[in-house]
């Protein structure tokens, strides 16, 4: 068999744990493959929202095992606080969660490290969620890292102390107050809740899996534009977001990859610093993020709003192979007096349509308008309920995207999704 891959074509935060909870019952196996505690992943049903940081989608439903592969990293701390409240659930996590040996851990002093360098940077902070996720990631390809499968060995205390010295003597380089030690016990204890689950050696299990003829569907976490290699650098996070991360960060082979799901909103957000070109700082910005809820399921921090870009989708789409689109958050843009779509930009160099290395050189976006469907969408169920006016968008969309939206989400809920069978054929059957 092989794997599919879920993942956000924006800059975070397009419903992936929603939709990756909706497609759960049609998969064996969900794997998360990067990013860590910085992901804020919420999904509702029985009218509870549960917002996941490390912890897989689809751990709410009853038959599929979820993987934290190698490429996450893992704070103990959050992690021991998620499981907590699954607990008070009673959702049962034990026989359905399987850690990676080879996950990295986010320690103490990389929260801080993370922290330290953030308030040195000033104006161009970064606005990182400050989980440590830079410092863990540097650590990692500065091979310093301490890794899942070291909490097994007698001398991981001794690894611990000698790496968070190296932090100690690295914050002597800033001017930064900080006290480990409130951090301390709290992380060893998460240590201790890590040894209660499943640690193996999870690209073996994978591949066995798909070998056996099992579904296995990849998990991404952020969005294709803050990768490392391809958003908008240095505003990005430290992983490669993007389908190719799905190989590295759980050992898939690139061509036992299947469908690319691409998820994305009915128009923009971002939360943090960095080039946003159809960013709204009017009346309308604050409407979407009104009415669309836009505050992060991290940090709280309300994120910035705009139109949707589809030069940038494109470009995600490019870099994924998106085979599906999944479009979500319809339901928000109900009864705005009009709705724009960016199809070029004019920059000093001129028009362009593609996705630049520099955002600086864009003057203003170049938008197409659309009349906005008028009805609430949120009770709708089947496509034939959709307004004329939300089939011309998507059928646009479609055109200039060249892939198929086979899902449409209208509301947080399991049940306000709607999947969608296009005209277009999909990429991966042609
Ligand atoms: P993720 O990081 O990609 O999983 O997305 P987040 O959970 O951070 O943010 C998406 C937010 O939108 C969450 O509050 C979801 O409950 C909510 N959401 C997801 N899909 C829809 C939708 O179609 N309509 C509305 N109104 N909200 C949605
Ligand atoms: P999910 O998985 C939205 C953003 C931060 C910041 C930049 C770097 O919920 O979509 P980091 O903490 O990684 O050093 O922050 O990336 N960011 C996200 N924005 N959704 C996320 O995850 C994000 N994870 C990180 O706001 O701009
Ligand atoms: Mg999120």
């Amino acid at each position: 068999m092989k794997a599919d891959v879920l993942l956000g074509l924006q800059w975070g935060d397009e419903g992936k744990g929603k939709a990756v909870d909706v497609l759960t019952p049609k998969y064996d196996i969900i794997a998360r493959f990067q990013g860590g505690p910085n992901a804020g992943h919420s999904l509702e049903f029985n009218d509870i929202k549960h917002v996941l940081h490390t912890i897989p989608s689809g751990i709410f439903r009853k038959n599929q095992m979820n993987i934290i592969g190698n490429g996450v990293v893992i704070d103990p701390i959050v992690f021991k606080k998620e499981i907590n409240s699954l607990n008070e659930l009673a959702v049962d996590i034990q026989s359905k969660l399987l850690i990676s040996k080879r996950a990295h851990l986010i320690l103490p002093s990389h929260r801080i490290l993370d922290a330290a360098s953030e308030a040195s940077k000033g104006s161009t902070k970064i606005g990182s969620t400050l989980k440590g996720i830079g410092p863990t990631y540097m650590d990692k390809t500065g091979r310093n890292g301490l890794r899942v499968g070291d909490i097994l060995s007698p001398d991981f205390r001794e690894k611990y102390n000698s790496l968070t010295e190296k932090h100690k003597a690295l914050l002597g380089l800033y001017d930064f107050e900080y006290n480990m030690a409130e951090y301390e016990e709290g992380w060893f204890e998460g240590i201790k809740e890590i040894k209660k689950f499943k640690i193996v050696d999870s690209e073996q299990y994978i591949n066995d899996e798909l070998k056996k003829g099992k579904t296995i569907l990849a998990e991404g976490a952020q969005g294709t534009l803050l990768d490392i290699d391809f958003g908008s650098y240095p505003y990005v996070t430290s992983s490669n977001t993007i389908c190719a991360g799905a190989c590295t960060g759980l050992g898939i082979a690139p061509n036992r990859i299947g469908q690319v799901f691409g998820i994305f909103k009915a128009y923009s957000t971002r939360v943090g610093g960095g080039p946003f070109p159809t960013e709204l700082n009017d009346d309308t910005g604050e409407e979407i993020r009104r009415m669309g809820r836009e505050f992060g399921a991290t940090t709280g921090r309300p994120r910035r709003c705009g139109w949707l870009d589809l030069p940038a989708l494109k470009f995600s789409i490019m870099l994924n192979g998106v085979t599906q689109l999944i479009m979500t958050k319809a339901d928000v843009l109900s009864g705005f007096s009009s709705i724009k779509v960016c199809y070029a930009y004019e920059t000093y160099e001129g028009i362009i349509s593609h996705f630049p290395y520099d955002a600086g050189i864009i003057k203003k976006p170049l938008y197409k308008e659309f009349s906005a469907w008028k009805e609430d969408l949120t009770a709708i169920r089947s496509i034939k309920e959709f307004p004329k006016e939300l089939n011309d968008y998507i059928i646009f969309l479609e055109k200039e995207l060249e892939v198929p939206v086979s899902v449409v989400s209208v509301g947080p809920n399991r049940e306000q999704t709607i999947e969608r069978s296009s005209k277009l054929k999909s990429v991966a059957s042609v």
